[in-house]
């Protein structure tokens, strides 16, 4: 579990120090206040990534320079700098080279209400999480990516130069192939994975009366080399790389309808099972059951997806939990804090 957390200079919050309870946390404030950025904080701490936004230097506290984490997981004292110009980890205070076994310390599944965009928005929605529990599963897979994202910009660069020459551009091919077979291949093995614990997951929301199913559409098609050659005059002509992982997608049908005919309700329970099934799948990966943080979800749930929701997360996780109102919640139910004006209060 998370014990602590020491944040500074990081969003609103200038200083900031939580001791946290094991099972659920449960932080109440008004709008503004420093929920999302608190739970957002746990999130990069323990996966150098935020939830909301690419940029990490986002982040950093209007005026200042950079941000510092501190925290201790299972244990382990996990440390993060981050600045524009640099950044520096440490585990147990030891400075790590690379981020392989720092990553290697925590998992998280994140919920929150724009995850309804994974099912109604642009792709790239879909690509971030299937790269966001990829990398929770196997270390290497950011590593990976990396240099897929790295031989692309190369190649696009070439192709967008006024005067293209091919023998440069194709030299981008051998790497580009090589790395993007590699994630395409986790991410089909991924999504495969997910699929038993989103039905289940889709099945009890929905009391029984839907099957959600997945599916993998390869943005490098069948064979991402043919792929690559055969879009050859394209990418020429677009000035881009038309084919590959960067075009991946995943697609959902309820009941064997594509999910662009769902309902709203529908969508967000797709959304829910989604998150579900990474948190399950995670649990039965690592051995343990991952962070949850619950960015103030529950006003946007109705009663019987509420219900469902607490019932199929992983017993005996971890719950990080924001929300605006406590009325929905037995008394009982946890460690409750206060936020409010940069500041933290038990109660
Ligand atoms: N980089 C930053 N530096 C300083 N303040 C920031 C930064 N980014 C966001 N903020 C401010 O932090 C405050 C808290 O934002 P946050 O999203 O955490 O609030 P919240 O409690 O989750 O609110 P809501 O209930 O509306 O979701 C906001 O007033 C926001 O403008
Ligand atoms: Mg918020």
């Amino acid at each position: 579990m998370l014990s602590d957390i020491q944040l500074r200079h990081f969003r609103c919050f200038d200083a900031l120090d939580c001791e946290f309870a094991p099972g659920m946390n449960v932080f109440v404030g008004p709008n503004a206040q420093g929920k999302t950025s608190l739970l957002e904080a746990v999130c990069v701490l323990l996966r150098l990534q935020s939830p909301r936004v690419s940029k990490l230097a986002h982040a950093i506290q209007h005026g200042r320079r950079g941000f510092v984490l501190d925290g201790h997981f299972a244990q382990r004292h996990m440390q993060f700098y981050f600045s524009r110009e640099r950044k520096k980890l440490a585990v147990d205070s030891v400075e790590q080279k690379s981020s392989l076994d720092y990553l290697d310390i925590g998992r998280v599944v994140y919920f929150a209400n724009p995850d309804i965009e994974l099912v109604r928005g642009m792709p790239d929605h879909r690509r971030k999480f299937l790269d966001f529990v990829a990398a929770q599963l196997d270390s290497s897979y950011r590593k990976t990516l990396r240099a897929y994202e790295k031989a692309l910009r190369s190649r696009n660069l070439l192709l967008k130069a006024p005067r293209q020459n091919w023998r440069e551009i194709s030299a981008f091919n051998a790497p580009l192939i090589e790395t993007g077979n590699a994630i395409a291949k986790a991410r089909t093995k991924l999504v495969t994975a997910l699929q038993p614990h989103a039905e289940i997951a889709q099945r009890a929301i929905s009391n029984s009366a839907e099957n959600l199913e997945l599916q993998y559409v390869p943005g490098g098609g069948e064979n991402f080399a043919d792929a690559l050659e055969k879009s050859r005059n394209e990418d020429l002509r677009l000035r881009q790389t038309s084919a590959g992982p960067h075009r991946d997608d995943l697609a959902f049908f309820l009941n064997d309808t594509a999910s662009e005919f769902a309902s709203e309700g529908q969508q967000r329970s797709i959304a829910l099972s989604l998150k579900l099934a990474q948190a399950k799948l995670l649990e039965q990966r690592i051995g343990t059951p991952p962070l949850l943080l619950l960015d103030d979800i529950f006003g946007e749930l109705d009663v019987t997806r509420r219900n469902a929701l607490l019932q199929n997360l992983p017993a005996g996780a971890q719950q990080l939990i924001t929300t605006t109102h406590v009325d929905w919640m037995a008394r009982d139910a946890g460690q409750l804090f206060h936020i409010a004006g940069g500041k933290l209060t038990k109660s």
